[in-house]
């Protein structure tokens, strides 16, 4: 099956983590444009475009902190000039944050989490609206999680993000789909990345996590790049203002399949 991805001008923010880069790579491989946002360190961007190019895919790596607007259109204006827009926006960017019940949170703690993973992906979603509407095309597919609707204790500010995330992807939808462009969620379940790697490298930790997962693994970053691609692509023509899950069966509610 086809997905037409070729030279389409795509933006992974968090392009340098776990899903990010699996989602960069699927891209790359499609013959997309693939522009690796980063913060801070550029070596693993860098290197990521640099391969990409050695086997004919355009690529660039950029840098910009999601939380900051300035950066932000700084690193749109870059994709302006490079390749004259954007097509695809995979608002991937995010932090689990610190741990800690809601009375014991420090608010710069708390409020970090909404600023990266739901501010961020508000600015990014409004830089490349800009673009898009005005093209009359174009496909924004952000990463919440499993936690939009399942609530997780000692990360309120995440399940809050996240929860946020997805009414933000349902109304920009709503507002953007005259315009002839498409708004989207992906909500993993347990994918092995560094986020959770105090979880799944320990084998206590592993074991709890399976019996959360109907499916029997841990996720892996390909199932969520995938995901990505179709929802990227004209396949999914008609899919707009929801969140699509990648969870193997995590909200599925696996304490069910016995009793009740
Ligand atoms: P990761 O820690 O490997 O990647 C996170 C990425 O976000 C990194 O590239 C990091 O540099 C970037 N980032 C963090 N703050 C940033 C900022 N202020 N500006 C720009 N970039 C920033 O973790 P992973 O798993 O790849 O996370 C990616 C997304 O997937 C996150 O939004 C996370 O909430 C979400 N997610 C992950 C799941 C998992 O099980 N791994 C499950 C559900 C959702
Ligand atoms: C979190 C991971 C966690 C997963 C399943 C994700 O949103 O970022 O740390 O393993 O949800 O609970």
């Amino acid at each position: 099956m086809e997905l037409n991805l070729r030279d389409k001008r795509v933006l992974v923010t968090g392009g340098d983590g776990g899903l990010g880069s699996a989602m960069a790579e699927a891209f790359a491989a499609e013959g997309a444009r693939v522009a690796i946002n980063y913060r801070g360190e550029p070596d693993i961007a860098e290197r990521m475009a640099a391969d990409f190019k050695a086997v004919g895919a355009d690529a660039l790596a950029v840098e910009a902190d999601v939380t900051d607007a300035d950066g932000i259109a700084a690193m749109f204006g870059r994709l302006d000039e490079a390749w004259g827009g954007i097509d695809v926006l995979l608002n991937n960017a995010g932090i689990d944050g610190k741990a800690g019940k809601g009375w014991e949170i420090a608010v710069e703690d708390w409020t970090r989490v909404i600023d990266v993973n739901l501010k961020g992906a508000f600015l990014c979603a409004r830089e490349a609206l800009r673009r898009m509407v005005k093209q009359r095309a174009g496909v924004i597919v952000s990463t919440s999680s499993v936690h939009e609707l399942i609530a997780w204790s000692g990360y309120s500010a995440y399940t809050a993000s996240k929860a946020g995330l997805a009414m933000l992807t349902k109304t920009l939808a709503q507002e953007a789909a005259p315009h002839g462009v498409r708004v989207l969620a992906i909500a993993p379940g347990a994918i092995r990345t560094p986020i959770n790697r105090s979880v799944w490298s320990e084998p206590e930790g592993m074991r709890d996590l399976l019996t959360k997962i109907p499916l029997g693994r841990i996720g892996e970053p390909e199932d969520v790049a995938n995901m990505a691609l179709v929802l990227a692509s004209d396949l999914a023509a008609y899919v707009t203002g929801t969140t699509i899950f990648v969870d193997g069966g995590m909200t599925d509610y696996p304490e069910f399949a016995h009793g009740g």
